[in-house]
């Protein structure tokens, strides 16, 4: 980094809402001694992001101003005295829990999530705790190596950590969504069948292309979860990702087998739910509740998508000076990943 540059740009919000995120000028942080400062190369839009920027996500912990946006990735430009895990020159991606390593989370973790209430990446630098950043994949630009931290740990920790998922199980992705499309690239990965329901046959097409093998029109067969029955053989699914909730749940037991998992991730339909016990109680249905991951994880996924030459879709990439249209787009909906190149 040169010596005299003393600022940068960054995208700070000031108040909820998306007419109060400007284009600012503010000072490049230093990194203490167990910190990196990265030059960020991109970052990727999540629900989360948007959710912040518009008051229903957690407000009380919002810390105006700040920098938003959670999912980063850069190269190294400067380390603390104490930093061994990375040097300058390094790439690196964020990961969101930042002070969750491994095993189970603390209380407080959401304390440390980057993208509020610690600073995010939506800037020209960007520092992070040495120890919660992740080397990035070798295979992945940044642009694709910032889809990661978020919608593919999800994926993984669902299906790997919690699942435990085996060669040729069956997993059930919900919607053609960001999450739910790294789920099928990792399910296919991994030598599971991949069922995917969409409410569009032309995403469904472009499903099949990353690796589904059954595709089911919600829209034109409501009944998902008896479509999924019959492609199992009665049997139902091994994993379905939850992203719908809502009164939906109740559809996933039905289209899960006697002692599945069903992962609740997303809320979609709903944040509540009335679940009807028996079938939960008789098929013995493990619902398992998940909110992102832990570093460890990350670290493992990064050498699946290497050693898988997993390629995360991108729908579009914006430039810097465009954040706002980005999430503009994202609130409209995409096929993909929208990002934001940085520099
Ligand atoms: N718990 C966590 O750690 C975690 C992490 C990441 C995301 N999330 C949550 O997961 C959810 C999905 O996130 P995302 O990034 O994948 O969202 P997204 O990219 O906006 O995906 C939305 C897609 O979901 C599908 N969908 C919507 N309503 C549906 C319904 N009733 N039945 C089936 N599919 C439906 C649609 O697919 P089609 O257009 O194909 O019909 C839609 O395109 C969000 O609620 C998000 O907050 C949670």
């Amino acid at each position: 980094m040169s010596k005299e540059k003393s600022t940068m740009k960054a995208w700070q919000s000031n108040a909820f809402g998306l007419e109060n995120l400007k284009l600012v000028q503010v000072a490049i942080p230093s990194p203490k001694t167990h910190e990196i400062l990265i030059k960020v190369g991109a970052v990727s839009l999540n629900f989360r992001d948007k959710a912040i920027i518009d008051g229903i996500y957690s407000p009380e912990m919002i810390p105006f101003p700040f920098i938003p946006v959670s999912d980063t990735a850069g190269t190294v430009v400067a380390v603390g005295t104490d930093v061994q895990k990375f040097k300058v020159g390094d790439r690196v991606i964020s990961h969101l829990y930042s002070h969750w390593m491994d095993g189970k989370p603390a209380h407080n973790e959401p304390e440390f999530c980057l993208g509020a209430p610690l600073p995010g990446g939506l800037a020209e630098y960007m520092i992070l705790e040495a120890e919660s950043a992740v080397a990035a994949p070798a295979s992945l630009t940044d642009e694709e190596a910032s889809t990661l931290p978020i919608a593919a740990l999800t994926v993984w920790f669902a299906l790997v950590n919690h699942g435990n998922l085996q060669p040729g199980e069956t997993v059930v992705l919900q919607g053609a969504g960001g999450v739910s499309i790294f789920g099928i690239q990792i399910a296919h990965a991994l030598g599971a069948r991949v069922i995917v329901t969409t409410s569009s046959d032309e995403k469904g097409q472009k499903a099949r292309t990353l690796g589904a093998d059954e595709i089911i029109n919600y829209v034109t067969t409501p009944n998902w979860a008896k479509e999924v029955n019959r492609l199992t053989n009665g049997i139902g699914a091994d994993h379905i990702l939850e992203v719908v909730g809502g009164e939906g749940l109740n559809d996933s037991v039905e289209a899960t087998r006697v002692a599945g998992q069903i992962t609740v991730i997303g809320f979609l339909a709903g944040q509540t739910t009335a679940l009807n016990l028996m079938p939960v109680i008789f098929k013995q249905t493990k619902i398992q509740g998940i909110a992102v991951g832990h570093l460890k994880a990350l670290e493992e996924m990064n050498k699946a998508f290497d050693k898988y030459n997993i390629k995360p879709v991108i729908e579009k990439v914006y430039p810097f000076e465009d954040a706002v249209e980005a999430y503009q787009h994202l609130a409209k909906g995409a096929f993909g990943k929208i990002v934001i190149k940085v520099s």
